[in-house]
């Protein structure tokens, strides 16, 4: 593919994309959220037309407008969504649209035929699948390897893989692997989209990161580590907004023995005046249960916990508003959006909750109050009377922020404050990060991406099984020394 072009409507998806495949190569395209992985697939599948830019195929300039086009270039894709008959059998799905018929008999199925003709197919997977099996009577992810079988069963030069193994487990993922090296011996070539770094660096015989719409490297296997994928993935314009040298503020925040049975054990740290602080550290680390702890979201034992030199204790999340501390929770969906509610209401739940008790609260105060804290985050719109719904999944963040910072909070706690936005909110939401640090506002923050918390974060304390393994401030804190640590963590546990 070469200088693919695609943008919908206002958005740049791709901006002059190049990507190559050879024959029999595994090759992974990594990237985040929006980055256009997806995008590029489609256009070579013919699901949608590109802006500008060509694809080659062994050289030759070729058109794939519509899906058929791809199809009869040997271009196949597996849906998350298959479009099959549960009802049918194995072989009949694998063959549909291309049943054997009885010689002479135009309307007689051979099914001696289908049978024999779809066990070689799933032999040459190496897939113990029964042929002549109902399809729902197999796992989702046999039914996924069926599509495999089923491409393959065509003509088939390239086969995509957008997220296969997103819901497969870990043996399910393994007989993925295996059918992807049995089509590598006969020569087809795989994209594999997936954003599991780990299982992309095992299987993948080269890696193309693509970040915001572009190509900003293709690596052979073995040549680029883990933390170098990761910063191509994020880029150095973190980094560009240098971080301001710390002149530290006095401490607003401290929390002495907080423990959690079997998950946190023992964690004390101080918060800062205008400083970010991340808590970092794996999946299972503890990090996340250690905030929602600390604000009463999940039962911990905390020796002592002090709030501007005073003694406090938080066991509900009313306590911490009560003490101008707020909480994004890290669930959009489930925990924090009210879908009945309009965009300013939504925006103004933690406002009337901590005004209620003191004012007759002003209808028009609360629109004033709402809009200008929505129009501080720059959320984007047709009008604050819009059912929240309306929204973007970035917007709706934003929008959760602005609730937050309505309440005008001292500290404020970001549980994964980016999880499933696009990159361009991304980038709001880290100046918005900024700005309410620089305004003195503290801040502790989680990430599920290690590199958004080193990257923002002022202080890094970095956690393993439930333990602080140590903290890191200023030039410490990159992802290259977390991840030496937390490896070395890992290591250390294995070994003792
Ligand atoms: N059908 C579409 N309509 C409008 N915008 C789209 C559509 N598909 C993708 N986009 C936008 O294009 C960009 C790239 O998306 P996508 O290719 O799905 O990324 P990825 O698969 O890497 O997560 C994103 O900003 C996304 O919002
Ligand atoms: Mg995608």
């Amino acid at each position: 593919m070469r200088e693919v072009r695609k943008t919908f409507g206002g958005t740049v998806a791709l901006s002059g994309v190049d990507f190559d495949l050879n024959p029999g190569e595994v090759h992974a395209i990594i990237g985040e959220n929006g980055a256009g992985k997806s995008t590029l697939m489609k256009i070579l599948c013919g699901v949608y037309p590109m802006d500008g830019g060509s694809i080659l195929v062994e050289g030759e300039p070729v058109r794939i407008q519509l899906p058929k086009d791809a199809l009869a270039l040997g271009i196949n894709m597996i849906h998350q969504e298959f479009a099959n008959f549960s009802k049918l059998s194995v072989a009949e799905n694998v063959f549909v649209g291309r049943l054997p018929r009885k010689a002479g008999f135009p309307l007689a199925l051979d099914s001696r035929d289908l049978l024999l003709r779809t066990a070689e197919v799933l032999g040459r997977l190496r897939l113990p699948i029964d042929p002549g099996a109902r399809l729902d009577s197999l796992s989702v992810a046999q039914q996924q390897l069926v599509e495999v079988a089923k491409a393959l069963s065509a003509n088939l030069r390239i086969l995509i893989m957008d997220e296969a193994t997103s819901s497969l487990n870990l043996r399910e993922s393994e007989q993925l692997f295996a059918t992807i090296e049995a089509l590598k011996v006969e020569g087809i070539s795989v994209v594999y989209i997936s954003h599991r770094l780990k299982e992309v660096m095992d299987i993948a015989d080269r890696i193309t990161v693509l970040r915001d719409g572009a190509n900003v490297g293709t690596f052979p296997r073995g040549h680029i580590e883990e933390a170098a994928i990761i910063e191509a993935m994020l880029g150095r314009r973190l980094r560009a907004a240098v971080k301001k040298a710390a002149t530290r503020g006095p401490t607003v925040f401290s929390v002495t023995g907080l423990s959690i049975p079997g998950k946190v054990r023992n964690l004390s740290f101080e918060l800062h005046r205008g400083e970010i602080l991340g808590i970092t550290g794996l999946s299972g680390s503890g990090k996340e249960l250690a905030i929602r702890g600390l604000y009463g979201l999940w039962p911990s034992r905390i020796e002592r916990m002090e709030c501007n030199g005073e003694q406090v204790s938080i066991s509900h999340p009313s306590d911490g508003l009560s003490l101008g501390i707020t909480y994004l929770a890290e669930e959009r969906k489930n925990m924090s959006v009210f879908p009945q509610l309009t965009i300013r209401e939504n925006a103004s739940v933690l406002w009337m909750r901590s005004v209620w008790r003191r004012f007759v609260v002003s209808r028009r105060r609360e629109r004033e109050a709402s809009l200008q804290s929505l129009r501080r985050v720059n959320v984007k719109m047709a009008g604050a009377e819009s059912p929240v719904d309306s929204l973007s999944g970035g917007n709706q963040q934003k929008m959760l922020l602005a609730r937050l910072l309505m309440v005008q909070p001292e500290i404020v706690i970001l549980n994964d404050p980016t999880r499933g936005v696009d990159v361009g909110s991304k980038q709001e939401i880290y100046q918005i990060i900024y700005q309410l640090a620089r305004e003195g506002v503290s801040i502790i923050m989680t990430s599920s991406e290690i590199p958004e918390v080193t990257a923002l974060a002022d202080r890094v304390i970095v956690m393993s099984k439930g333990h602080k393994i140590a903290e890191l401030s200023d030039a410490e804190v990159t992802t290259d020394n977390v991840l030496a640590l937390v490896t070395q963590a890992a290591a250390a546990d294995e070994h003792g």
